[in-house]
């Protein structure tokens, strides 16, 4: 039987959409990007090398806690030593900004429609039988979004201090500054802003009070998230290139395909 739109309750039109624009695009193209995504860093993630270059550190791969990371890579020690040399460090961080980028408000949107068309665009016919939003099992566990926003947080921090000491040269003294300091600069700053665009953040700013006239701080922050939180899936697009970027300039780097350049 006919669902969705084409259902026996909706009016009975006998096209596929009545919608004349080209609303294909914005599906295709995250299709696109995010299967791009996927493939590059599911390849670096299992890599498990060329994620050092003294002195950056790939984002993927940072904080590097294992025992089997290169040396000079773990600013933030190596507590982890249970793990075989085959497991890449990189998949012991990675699934903090993997489940927070997974749960996301916005890449929820986005995936929903462009890999399970569910609906692939507004007042488009979608293929599924039955509708149950995110109130079952798996999808109820995207409620583990706040959680997973404390985890990036953290990261960011860790980020952060990765972009500050880029400022050295390879020996590592300070005062200098390479293309990969820039790379990393950028995307840390791009880290920063969809991290607190985050939807759970700006509820975490404002949520839950009676009034604002009360607690005219947590006022401040919420209007400042608040800004943010309307370039969220902008700042969700820019981040995950500028990510994976940084990551494949430290690759060319550690593999010796280019050397960096220095600006001073
Ligand atoms: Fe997108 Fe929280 S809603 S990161």
């Amino acid at each position: 039987m006919a669902t969705g739109v084409l259902g026996p309750e909706r009016a009975d039109i006998d096209k596929g959409t009545l919608r004349q624009d080209r609303w294909w695009i914005s599906p295709a193209v995250t299709f696109v990007v995010f299967t791009a995504f996927v493939v590059y860093s599911t390849w670096r993630a299992f890599a498990g090398a060329n994620y050092y270059a003294s002195p950056y550190l790939s984002p993927f791969y940072s904080p590097c806690l294992s025992t089997h990371c290169v040396s000079g890579a773990s600013d933030f020690g190596q507590p982890i030593g249970f793990l075989p040399a085959w497991f890449s460090p990189a998949l012991v961080i990675l699934i903090f900004p993997l489940g927070f980028r997974l749960t996301c408000y916005y890449y929820r949107k986005a995936y929903y429609r462009a890999f399970w068309l569910s609906p692939a665009a507004c007042a488009v016919p979608e293929p599924h039988k039955k509708y149950t939003g995110e109130r079952r099992f798996p999808l109820i566990l995207q409620n583990v979004h706040r959680w997973f926003f404390y985890a990036a947080f953290l990261i960011a921090l860790i980020l952060t201090y990765d972009a500050v000491i880029a400022f050295r040269n390879p020996q590592h003294e300070w005062g200098h500054m390479g293309l990969g300091t820039l790379i990393l600069l950028v995307n840390v700053v791009l880290i920063w802003l969809y991290t607190l665009s985050c939807h759970s953040c700006r509820h975490i700013t404002g949520g839950r009070l009676r009034n604002f006239s009360k607690h005219p701080v947590r006022y401040r922050f919420w209007t400042f998230v608040s800004k943010l939180n309307g370039h969220h899936a902008r700042f969700a697009w820019a981040s995950l290139v500028s990510v994976a970027v940084a990551d494949f300039y430290v690759y060319l780097l550690a593999t010796g395909a280019i050397t960096d350049v220095r600006f001073f």
